[in-house]
């Protein structure tokens, strides 16, 4: 007798079984966005420039040590000065939308309404104004882990006074920029902002506190997104009519031995810690049942009185329900699964009761994280269809990257790209997959966090070393603007 989990999981997997063409011929519907992303620490630059506040990031990365070769974003791709440079390079990818995000303190120095920084707003305004004259349209993120300094120094996503702060900084920008912007994201991977910033610390603000942190912040996140979703619902949708949503992210979990029932829940609930984290309380509404049953468990059984998983009241369970317009999904990679069952119940990573290891046949990229698997793209978007009522997806992220030795010829980055693509096709044509756009990542080779320019994710090679900092396409420009002049792939 099969598990539930095993059930659950053929659902969204049996159609790619029994599909075993590699290539699949056909078209996105009309009107599909095709797009390209970034995000503001890792190009702008100008990390102190006419009045920007320092945010948690300028703050890491100054920090020895943190980032690899203590490379940092103060110029970056310098795209605070180079506005007319970054268009130029949008149009010969031919995309029809440009995903970027504002740095928060550069418009908001001190992350409150109480001064406004005319000068940094003001880039963005001719940033925007010069994509629409390009007819490209911006997909404005609002936050992209550059929180103010300033709040952190209270606590950041720690302390829940952020859930305010960062709806007045919403409702700021919806003012000033919204009569332009119709696409808006909140906040961009709300689980990498837990567990990389709070749980590893190996972003910033660096905090190691696992176990508990991670979780906190993650409730702060989910509720200061609903308040984002409300204000725009409430106060501007109706005049300014545009769509606004959060980024999830998550890996695909295969189980590592099909054959294995323990293998399947392992995968399941590796999942629903991962996308379901964040997934569950906007699609469905509350946790999911997976992640409440068994942080209690290890909370009670580790002699705490009360489970480590914040609750949302029933209220907040209400409002942050529906909190979307669309679902907005960053897919890079595959997993293989295993039941782990840690001893120590403190164990942060141990909650999920699952391990992950890779096909050593699958394709390397220049991250030690990414591998190519663009079948699990197939059956992660199979996966949301399922899990969340069908939404319609933007895909806001999906790429690869490279490291070592500059090579402007990345067939790597032309073969992952048609290959996850077409994946994206099987499940909108073959699946019935709601997919309304497609965004890569990214723009330019770009400061890579931890990183930092030692992986590069870039269509463009960027020219640290040349004053201008100049901006040089690899193959993949072509292949990738094929791809959307064709929409998809014609017979
Ligand atoms: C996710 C993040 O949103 C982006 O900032 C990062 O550079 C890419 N993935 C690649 O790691």
């Amino acid at each position: 007798v099969p598990s539930q989990a095993k059930v659950v999981w053929e659902k969204f997997s049996s159609q790619s079984n029994f599909d075993r063409k590699m290539y699949h011929y056909g078209t996105f519907p009309e009107g599909f966005s095709w797009g390209i992303s970034s995000s503001a620490y890792q190009i702008e630059g100008g990390w102190n420039a006419d009045g920007k506040g320092l945010s948690i990031w300028d703050k890491f990365a100054h920090t020895h040590l943190r980032i690899s070769n203590d490379d940092n974003g103060d110029i970056a791709c310098d795209s605070y000065n180079k506005v007319e440079e970054d268009v130029a390079i949008l149009k010969q990818l031919k995309v029809t939308h440009y995903r970027f995000s504002i740095s928060w303190s550069r418009v908001l120095p001190d992350g409150t309404t109480n001064y406004i920084n005319e000068a940094g707003l003001n880039y963005y305004h001719r940033l925007v104004d010069a994509l629409i004259a390009a007819n490209i349209q911006p997909h404005v993120t609002l936050y992209h882990w550059d929180l103010p300094q300033a709040l952190q120094d209270i606590g950041g996503w720690e302390n829940d006074t952020i859930v305010t702060k960062f709806r007045d900084y919403a409702d700021f920008i919806f003012d000033r920029l919204g009569h332009k912007v119709k696409f808006w994201i909140t906040i961009n991977e709300p689980y990498n902002v837990a567990m990389i910033g709070h749980g590893y610390g190996v972003g910033a603000p660096g905090d190691f506190r696992p176990g508990t942190l991670p979780y906190v912040i993650g409730h702060n996140l989910l509720k200061a997104h609903a308040e984002a979703w409300h204000i725009y619902n409430d106060k501007y949708r109706a005049k300014q009519n545009g769509i606004i949503s959060i980024t999830i992210n998550s890996d695909w979990s295969e189980p590592r031995n099909p054959y294995k029932q323990e293998d399947y829940d392992a995968a399941i609930r590796a999942i629903q810690f991962y996308i379901g984290w964040f997934a569950h309380p906007v699609y469905n509404g509350d946790y999911n049942d997976i992640m409440k049953t068994v942080i209690r468990e290890r909370s009670l059984a580790a002699g705490l009185s009360e489970s480590r998983l914040p609750e949302f009241t029933p209220e907040e369970v209400k409002r942050i329900k529906g909190t979307y317009d669309y679902f907005g999904f960053n897919y890079y990679t595959t997993v293989l699964t295993f039941p782990v069952d840690y001893k120590n119940l403190q164990h942060y990573d141990g909650d999920k009761g699952a391990g992950s290891t890779v096909d050593l046949t699958w394709l390397d990229s220049g991250s030690g994280w990414l591998k190519v698997t663009p079948f699990g793209f197939r059956r992660i978007l199979n996966f949301i269809k399922e899990e969340y009522g069908n939404p319609p997806i933007i895909i806001t992220e999906n790429g690869i990257s490279e490291r070592g030795t500059v090579d402007l010829n990345d067939t790597h980055r032309s073969h992952y790209y048609e290959k996850y693509i077409n994946q994206a096709l099987k499940a909108y044509l073959l699946d019935g997959v709601d997919i309304r756009g497609y965004t890569a990542w990214s723009l330019m080779d770009n400061f890579e966090w931890a990183k930092g320019f030692s992986e590069r994710f870039g269509f463009f090679y960027v020219n640290h070393s040349d004053p201008n900092i100049s901006r040089v396409a690899k193959k993949s420009v072509s292949d990738y603007s094929k791809i959307i002049t064709c929409n998809g792939f014609p017979h």
